[in-house]
Order: C-alpha cells, then sequence, then structure tokens
C-alpha cells in the first residue's frame, strides 16, 4: 500500500505530536466542565481514538454515524441520514471530532443538529482542514492540521472507504481519483 502513496503528507509521528497538543489545550479548556466528545464516524475513528486518550479529563464519549440514502424521486442525489446520541447533552458542554473538515457543510449541520438539544456549548475539533474549500462558515475551535485542497487519504479517511488503516495521511494522486470516477 505505501508503495501507491510515496512520500507522506503528514507523518504518523507528526500526527501524534500534534493530537497531544490538542489534547493539552482542551484539558486546559474544559478543565472542571462537563464534557461529552462526539466523534464522526466512520472517518475519524482513529484520530478520536488518539485524542480521547491524550484528554485528562474524566469525559464521556458518544458517536455519530452518517449513512448515505438515496434520495426518492428523479435527482439521483443521495442525503447525509445520521444516528442519534446515545448519551443527553442538555447543558453539557459537547466536543464534534471530525476527521476532516473540506466544504463546511457536513460540520455545519451536526452543529446545528446538536444545538437543537439545547447543550451548554458545541465546539468543533477537526484532524484536517481544507479552508480553500470551504463554501459555508464553520467555526473551528481546533485544528490538526490545514492542507491544500487535494485529496487525502489515512489515518482514517478513506477513498471509496479504502486505506482508513494507513498509518499516516498520503495525497491521493488525482489519476486514480479520476481513473475511478469515470469508471
Ligand atoms: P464537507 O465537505 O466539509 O461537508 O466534508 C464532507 C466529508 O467529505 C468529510 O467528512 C469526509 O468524509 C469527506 N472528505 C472531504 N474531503 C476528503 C478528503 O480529502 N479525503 C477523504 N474524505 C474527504
Amino acid at each position: 500500500m505505501d508503495q501507491i502513496f510515496g512520500k507522506p503528507l503528514v507523518t504518523q509521528e507528526a500526527m501524534r505530536a500534534r493530537i497531544k497538543e490538542l489534547g493539552k489545550q482542551i484539558s486546559q479548556d474544559y478543565q472542571g466542565k462537563d464534557l461529552l466528545v462526539v466523534g464522526v464516524l466512520k472517518g475519524a475513528y482513529v484520530f478520536f481514538a488518539d485524542l480521547v486518550r491524550v484528554i485528562r479529563l474524566p469525559i464521556q464519549i458518544d458517536f455519530l454515524i452518517g449513512q448515505n440514502h438515496k434520495k426518492t424521486g428523479t435527482s439521483g442525489k443521495s442525503v447525509k441520514v445520521w444516528t442519534e446520541l446515545t448519551e443527553k447533552i442538555e447543558k453539557r458542554h459537547v466536543l464534534l471530532v471530525e476527521d476532516i473538515v473540506d466544504s463546511g457543510v457536513t460540520a455545519q449541520s451536526l452543529v446545528a443538529k446538536l444545538m437543537k438539544k439545547k447543550p451548554a456549548s458545541v465546539a468543533v475539533c477537526a484532524l484536517i482542514s481544507k479552508p480553500a474549500n470551504r463554501k459555508v462558515e464553520v467555526d473551528l475551535r481546533y485544528v490538526g492540521f490545514e492542507v491544500p485542497p487535494t485529496y487525502v487519504v489515512g489515518y482514517g479517511l478513506d477513498f471509496k472507504q479504502k486505506y482508513r488503516n494507513l498509518p499516516y495521511l498520503a495525497k491521493l494522486d488525482p489519476k486514480l481519483v479520476r481513473e475511478d470516477t469515470e469508471a
């Protein structure tokens, strides 16, 4: 698998070091607060596991899982339907952990969905951000790395459900993306 990707865009060591810094910052910011850390699956699973282990607070965890459903009608478009949280969030501080924020649409809609349940606060922590691709404004309280507007895989991120297990972040060969979308 490593032969396909060549040099990592972000190495495993750099990931670990940055995630440790994020954990330290989050631990300071939420000291003495009731914090629920919510992972957005599947993409955030690797980052989430690393992050919660460097947060030095008695947090609780939960997950949101998105599934694509075909819209009825002729548009052929699909909509993402999210599972419900199992923990109550009313009056609690929620930290939403995302793998990547690209256009910002997913993060923005998830924050809006959570806000309806009247939490004390909702903040977003994204491992990767692609600011050049942003279409809607989204307030990212914590960001691991900013990358150029290119397709990336590894460290939980997929291309057609593959490469999530790559232990570093790599740029996906645009030729590979093109071939796959044209097929
Ligand atoms: P959004 O455009 O910010 O709503 O991002 C939607 C979703 O697209 C993310 O949660 C990822 O699952 C996926 N995504 C966007 N860019 C990439 C990428 O470079 N690699 C893998 N997945 C991506």
